[in-house]
């Protein structure tokens, strides 16, 4: 099975390992925060969880860390990112793994199973979000919650100097959307998981700022490879991207340049 959405690593990527390396840094820029508001949500130790689009496991792997008791499931369906996870993840969960190369959108999963569910930068990707959502539903148990984490794309970050990002951030939104994903999700997740079926719907957001875990922590959001790909598979022109590259050096070149960046939490219940 292959993905359909926005996110294909194996045929959007170019460079899949640089790519791999980028979600396993954006994964640790936020975590402490992420952690903590998915406990504030309901999420405890011992539960039966469910992470959707779990890509090449860095995730699952810090659920495992957090929940030390608790089984977790990872759906993922690209089948090399599937089989990156089950490398790297073989010696780290042990039976409380169950990693399945599955579409979240058609799991194949029972009615009922999981007590909470997790999908990080996947809604943003998938062509019919409510339909995925309308899966996680079925597959929780009453009383289960889903929460999904994303951003939305007039709120990735903000930087000082600042980083003229315009035209660039236009054009993704486009091939995004082109690609069946959606940049705009996080201003959308809550009527998403409504029409879903979820209950009690709420809405956190999650902010990491420079002068607290260090500039370097943002390289993955200053990663220019995602947009070079794009030119070289031309969706974008050089020309287009040349501001962007000039005051992203700009940017890299300020002394006291700081950078905060902007995550939103959406979690619903499904009623008992
Ligand atoms: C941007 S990555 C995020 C990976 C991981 N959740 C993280 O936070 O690092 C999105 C992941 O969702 C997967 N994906 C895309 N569409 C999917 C679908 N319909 N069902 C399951 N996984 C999907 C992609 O293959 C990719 O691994």
């Amino acid at each position: 099975m292959q993905a359909e959405g926005s996110y294909q690593a194996s045929t959007y990527n170019l460079e899949l390992e640089a790519e791999i390396q980028r979600l396993k840094a954006q994964v640790l820029l936020n975590w402490k925060k992420e952690a903590r508001t998915l406990n504030w949500f309901g999420l405890t130790d011992g539960m039966n969880v469910l992470e959707a689009g779990s890509g090449p496991g860095f995730f699952t792997e810090k659920l495992l860390e957090l929940l030390p008791n608790s089984s977790i499931t990872a759906v993922e369906i690209d089948p090399v990112l599937h089989e990156k996870a089950v490398g790297y993840l073989q010696d780290k969960g042990g039976d409380r793994v169950n990693r399945i190369q599955a579409s979240i959108a058609d799991t194949g999963l029972e009615d009922n199973t999981f007590d909470f569910a997790i999908a990080r930068l996947l809604f943003v990707h998938l062509p019919d979000p409510v339909a995925a959502a309308r899966e996680i539903f079925r597959i929780l148990k009453p009383g289960g919650k889903l929460v999904i984490i994303d951003s939305d794309a007039d709120l990735f970050w903000l930087t000082n100097p600042p980083w003229s990002v315009q035209i660039v951030r236009e054009k993704f939104k486009q091939v995004m959307a082109s690609r069946g994903g959606d940049l705009s999700i996080g201003r959308n997740l809550c009527r998403i998981l409504k029409q879903a079926g979820f209950a009690n719907v709420d809405l956190e957001a999650v902010v990491s700022h420079s002068d607290i875990i260090g500039i370097e922590a943002f390289q993955p959001l200053l990663d220019s490879g995602p947009i070079l790909q794009m030119v070289k598979q031309g969706l974008i022109s050089e020309s287009e991207i040349a501001s962007y590259l000039v005051s992203r050096d700009e940017f890299v070149a300020a002394g006291d340049r700081l950078m905060m960046s902007f995550w939103l939490m959406a979690c619903g219940e499904k009623n008992k």
